[in-house]
């Protein structure tokens, strides 16, 4: 009776969606987990790092890329507005952007709690006179945005090209969602990373160091933790993989040898050179880019890259008419 207790208690701690997500893609052909539980404790930790590497140009190109519009977005962004970040985390990127535009109000959004509350309180230090109001949520489902900005214009910020972790038809989803929720007027600057030689994408998704390697292995790790799993973690490799056919880089956890394992008491079985499926991460070219934007009701107004065009910002405009003419 107790030791069930104790048991229901410590299997409580885990997120049920978590535990759904991990038990249906381990059963499911391909099997698949979302990348989207990469980002326990360690493996936010483990991005950060990866954020850093010589061979991960993103961070580094669209943070550099941000340094030099700012006076530009400056220019062009409304007086008075209310910056709405995405799955704010804890960007580095956000300073910049809200030096550049000066905006009434900061509304950062995130799913972690812990996170939010931790980087909004060190925003307020860093911006004395800014209003900080962030919002716990999926930014699936959307919740009322504070009632503070209800009338302000919002500057929507969905920055690291997070769009390409989903496919087309999830993002247009995720951007109309978003569309909705910012309402008419509002404006959106997202980071799209481009299409390049697999000879740079590849190796940006599998360092030499092996930071994204431990990244991609805390997943079956933390299924240890907090599944109660029995994965043997040792007897999997990491992969990452140019799909020219979908324009994506994927990951991938590959088992070398043929292996039993349980999660929550279920038995898994996986064969040599079987692979779970972990991540995908979209590259766009200009027009693929700008296709995703319209449909998911944005229309681009400014369009800025890199010298080498590795990375672009898009600067879009809420589309208020629905049908063509
Ligand atoms: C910045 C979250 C979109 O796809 O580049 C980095 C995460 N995965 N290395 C990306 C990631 C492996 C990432 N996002």
């Amino acid at each position: 009776m107790l030791k069930q207790e104790i048991e229901d208690g410590q299997s409580s701690l885990a997120d049920p969606n978590f535990r759904a997500d991990v038990l249906n893609g381990l059963a499911a052909t391909p099997r698949a987990i979302p990348a989207r539980w990469f980002y326990d404790r360690r493996g936010s930790e483990l991005f950060e790092a990866i954020t850093d590497l010589p061979e991960y140009y993103p961070t580094r190109t669209e943070t550099a890329l941000l340094h030099r519009v700012g006076p530009e977005l400056g220019a062009l962004a409304a007086r008075n507005a209310a910056v709405v970040e995405f799955g704010s985390g804890s960007s580095t990127k956000t300073p910049i952007l809200l030096r550049a535009i000066e905006p009434a109000a900061y509304v950062p959004i995130d799913i972690s709690g812990d996170f939010l509350r931790q980087s909004a309180r060190e925003l307020s230090q860093a911006f004395p006179g800014l209003p900080v109001h962030p919002v716990e949520a999926d930014f699936l489902r959307p919740v009322p945005l504070p009632v503070q900005v209800e009338g302000l214009p919002k500057l929507g910020f969905f920055p690291g090209s997070t769009i390409g972790n989903m496919n087309a038809w999830h993002a247009v989803d995720l951007l109309r969602a978003m569309r909705e929720w910012l309402g008419e007027g509002a404006r959106l600057l997202i980071g799209m990373d481009r299409v390049k030689s697999p000879d740079i994408l590849v190796p940006a998704y599998d360092d030499a160091q092996g930071v994204t390697a431990a990244f991609n292995l805390n997943l079956l790790e933390r299924i240890n933790r907090e599944l109660d799993g029995t994965i043997p973690v040792d007897a999997f490799r990491h992969r990452a993989i140019w799909n020219a056919d979908a324009a994506r880089i994927e990951m991938h956890l590959e088992a070398l040898r043929d292996m039993r394992f349980e999660v929550e008491g279920r038995p898994f079985a996986m064969q040599a050179g079987e692979t779970i499926h972990t991540e995908n991460s979209h590259k766009y070219g200009p027009n693929g880019g700008r296709m995703l934007l319209r449909a998911g009701g944005w229309t681009p107004i400014a369009e800025w890259t890199d010298p080498q065009d590795w990375f672009a910002l898009v600067l879009c405009e809420a589309q208020s008419i629905r049908r063509a003419p």
